[in-house]
């Protein structure tokens, strides 16, 4: 997988598979990034939010491979939603990661995470929340830029007046859970979209049906999880810190057949995310 790419609207190349860093601190993001890269993922996302953009930043540059080689993104808080606080955001994440750019820059959600899907669709602040994107674009902090969690309606408020255009949407999609209209949407306009939580946060894993699919190809539930968002044309980021697992999930070297991929379109949707379904993301909110 790792020579495979996409191109972004803007003509950038972002490698098809990255790693997550969610839930990492800051000593096993580096320790992961540095396992990665010595495996060959040249792909790392990590947040603000995830408070190990320093551990990240380290593990890139003590991982022996040139910075220009390294595809990252970060994304801005949820709760910054002005221009001044998304521009300090965006240089104090280059500070701590001790880079001069950032490859992909996107914006976390579309409202802050205690009012995530709320009333209040946060239209008008996102729109200057864009406009300092577009700054951070032209003054070359970020190579590219993006939203993550943006619905459709999100993504138009942003398309009624941009000047350049979001080049990704970041957003859950997952065998069971796989949002085909927005992901249609944004392929139209020509916005990649990456899938997080590939493989359901770890909760499909033990998911009887998908397994007697992913026994018939001969691989594990992770590698046909993420081979399905693959055929689908999306971005996939699972997250680990094992490196036996970064290894297994970069083989994804065989073809789901359409009938297949359709029954794992219609797997019944994951209703509980376990421990962590109180993250907005999985449907609960984060006080
Ligand atoms: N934009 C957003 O709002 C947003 C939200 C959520 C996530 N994300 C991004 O997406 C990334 C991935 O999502 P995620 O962390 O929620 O979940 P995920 O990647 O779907 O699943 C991670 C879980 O799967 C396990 N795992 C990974 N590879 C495996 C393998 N080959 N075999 C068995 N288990 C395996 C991991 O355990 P081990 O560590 O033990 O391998 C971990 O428990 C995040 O890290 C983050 O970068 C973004």
């Amino acid at each position: 997988m790792f020579n495979e790419t996409y191109e972004l609207s803007n003509g950038v190349i972002i490698p098809k598979l990255g790693l997550g860093t969610w839930l990492l601190d800051d000593e096993q993001a580096a320790q992961a990034v540095r396992d990665a890269v010595s495996i060959g993922y040249r792909h790392i996302d990590t947040a603000q939010a995830y408070m190990n953009e320093t551990g990240v930043g380290k593990g890139m540059h003590s991982c022996g491979v040139a910075r220009e080689e390294l595809f990252i993104t970060t994304k801005v808080a949820a709760e910054a939603k002005n221009y001044d606080a998304v521009t300090q955001s965006i240089d104090e994440s280059l500070a701590k990661m001790r880079l001069d750019y950032i490859d992909l820059m996107i914006i976390h959600s579309p409202q802050p995470w205690s009012e995530f899907r709320e009333e209040n669709r946060y239209f008008e602040e996102n729109k200057e929340v864009w406009k300092a994107m577009e700054d951070a674009y032209k003054t070359g902090k970020a190579k590219a830029i993006g939203l993550s969690n943006f619905l459709q309606d999100d993504i138009e408020n942003i398309l009624a007046s941009y000047e350049i255009k979001p080049m990704v949407n970041q957003i859950l999609a997952h065998v069971s859970n796989t949002p085909l209209e927005l992901i249609e949407f944004c392929q139209k306009n020509d916005i990649l979209v990456e899938a997080y939580s590939p493989i359901a946060h770890g909760v499909i894993l033990d998911n009887g049906e998908v397994k007697v699919i992913a026994d018939k190809y001969g691989v594990s539930v992770a590698q046909l999880c993420l081979r399905y968002d693959i055929q689908l044309g999306l971005v996939v980021i699972p997250k680990t810190a094992n490196p036996n697992h970064m290894r297994i999930n970069a083989d994804l070297d065989f073809v789901i057949s359409d009938a297949d991929m359709e029954t794992l379109k219609n797997v019944e949707a994951i209703q509980n995310y376990g421990e962590h379904s109180f993250f907005p993301v999985f449907g609960g909110k984060l006080k």
